[in-house]
């Protein structure tokens, strides 16, 4: 099986803050995941860096905007090294591998019909340097506003209206969650209007020419979308392309719907190529009641945050934290208590616990596991089928209920452990301790694999300790005899009033 995921491409302007760090950690999980099951995976991201905003901040700076885009590339690129983000490719739509693409589609859909010229006569406002719309004007909050007549490029969205909902409509997993697809579907109860996808070079000239009209450029989306195809290899290589193509997911935040799930796809129609298999908006990262993002300056820097507590916990805390399709709102608060909670009490707990007592006990060697009885039976079963529940969670977008689900597994094994009490049995009943030790690490084996995605380093560690760096999640596959590892804590209690 092949698993095609992308994220947006950021711009290239905006520093990354945790609501971009979520989308590309979130694809990064998935690819992990379907790594791990044995499927073949391309994981795609990288960076918008055409338009108006980035030539003016060039501007600003006194650097060519492809200097300007150079310098801050890296501090995406960086952050997601700090994040443990190993994706396939990274697109840079300044790339020409990109570029003469987006030039052969615009070519491609002209001759094809569906991109046509047209004068447009509407009110512009030279501050913000666009069209704006009748109501705007009226609202009197525009400067600078003059009539004006200006040619540009229209490309025939409205001629894939009714494809567009019947597909829609026949494919019930297309555009995930439900909601979304109801909203996107209530779009098109409107007349579809065609989408302007020029802009003439005297007004703003930082994008990619239009190959049949040396004097405009395309208009960022009509670019950016198109790194999608572009990068596995639409017109350039056909094994490549039909390797990948369709995607299985555009992993999209809901602030971009519109663009993926009406312009994206009535130009794929226009290209005559098959559609995304889904396309999953998931909701706002909230700092108190509004959208992060720098433009309002409440943003959390996912690097302090990686300084603080390390990766891993943040990783957890973002996938933990948020179900796929709603807003979740950021506190360092919430952060601190799921990390102390499953990480350090739960997860980070069960390994001390088992480490510590095998050492004590046992000579720090894995014990025979006996005889299993009803007790050690149950978690058998609860371990082999967690990953069937998981594949399950994941193949419907659920991770954050399968972050639960091995968690609360964890939280099963702690019981048992406390119940069992190993630490008397080693004085009365050996065996009995050693069957408990031996269930228990084999368990927390089980967990770790499941988390393995979410949490690639620390894990790591946790599977080194156990001897079991390149097992299966089937149970059974401990050595007894294994000689464990020492290790420091692995997830240390943040403590709170320090902070
Ligand atoms: N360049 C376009 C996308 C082109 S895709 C062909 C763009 N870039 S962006 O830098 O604004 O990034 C938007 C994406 O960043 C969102 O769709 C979402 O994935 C992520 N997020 C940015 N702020 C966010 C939150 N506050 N919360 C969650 N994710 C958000 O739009």
């Amino acid at each position: 099986m092949k698993f095609y995921v992308t994220t947006p491409i950021y711009y290239v302007n905006d520093a990354p803050h945790i609501g971009h760090a979520y989308t590309t950690i979130l694809a990064d999980v998935l690819s992990r995941y379907h790594r791990t099951v044995g499927d073949n995976v391309f994981f795609l991201t990288g960076l918008d860096e055409h338009g108006q905003k980035v030539k003016q901040a060039a501007e600003k700076r006194g650097m060519t905007p492809q200097a300007h885009c150079d310098d801050l590339a890296p501090r995406f690129t960086n952050l997601w090294t700090k994040l443990d983000i190993r994706y396939d490719d990274f697109v840079r739509t300044t790339q020409e591998r990109h570029t003469k693409i987006v030039q052969a589609c615009l070519q491609k859909v002209y001759d094809s019909g569906d991109i046509y010229a047209d004068e447009y006569e509407g009110w512009y406002s030279v501050a913000e340097e666009r069209f704006i719309t009748d109501t705007e004007y009226e609202s009197g909050q525009f400067r600078d506003v003059k009539k004006l007549k200006e040619k540009n490029y229209f490309f025939k969205m409205s001629k894939y209206q009714e494809q567009l909902i019947n597909h829609i409509q026949a494919n019930p997993g297309f555009i995930q969650p439900e909601h979304r697809k109801n909203e996107i579907l209530g779009f098109l109860r409107q007349p579809l209007g065609d989408l302007c996808i020029s802009r003439p070079k005297s007004r703003m000239d930082w994008g990619i020419e239009i190959p049949f009209d040396r004097d405009y450029v395309t208009y960022v989306w009509f670019d950016a979308l198109i790194n999608y195809i572009s990068i596995p290899g639409y017109l350039s290589d056909d094994t490549k392309f039909k390797t990948w193509w369709p995607a299985d997911v555009h992993l999209i935040g809901k602030d971009i719907l519109t663009t993926h799930c009406v312009y994206w796809t009535t130009m794929l129609f226009a290209l005559g190529l098959p559609q995304p298999k889904t396309i999953f908006a998931h909701g706002w990262w909230l700092l108190g009641d509004s959208k992060m993002s720098k433009s309002l300056g409440n943003v959390v820097n996912p690097l302090d945050l990686i300084e603080q507590y390390g990766v891993d916990g943040v990783r957890y805390f973002l996938m933990r934290e948020m179900v796929l399709g709603q807003d979740a709102n950021f506190t360092t608060d919430s952060f601190i208590k799921s990390f102390n909670s499953d990480l350090a009490n739960d997860y980070g707990n069960l390994l001390n616990r088992v480490s510590g007592l095998i050492a004590k006990n046992h000579g720090g060697v894995v014990p025979n596991p006996g005889t299993a009885t009803d007790a050690e039976k149950d978690i058998e079963q609860k371990a082999n089928a967690l990953p069937a529940q998981i594949k399950e969670l994941i193949a419907q977008y659920k991770v954050q209920e399968a972050v639960v689900a091995v968690i609360e597994f964890v939280r099963v094994l702690n019981k048992y452990v406390e119940v069992q009490a190993p630490w008397k049995l080693a004085k009365t009943d050996l065996p009995a301790a050693e069957r408990v030790l031996y269930t228990a690490a084999e368990g927390l084996r089980m967990a770790t694999i499941m988390l393995a995605p979410v949490m690639p380093y620390k894990t790591a560690v946790v599977l080194d300790v156990l001897g079991a760096k390149e097992t299966k999640p089937v149970w059974g596959q401990i050595k007894p005899g294994t000689v464990l590892q020492s290790h420091p804590p692995l997830f240390p209690r943040i403590d709170v009033e320090k902070k």
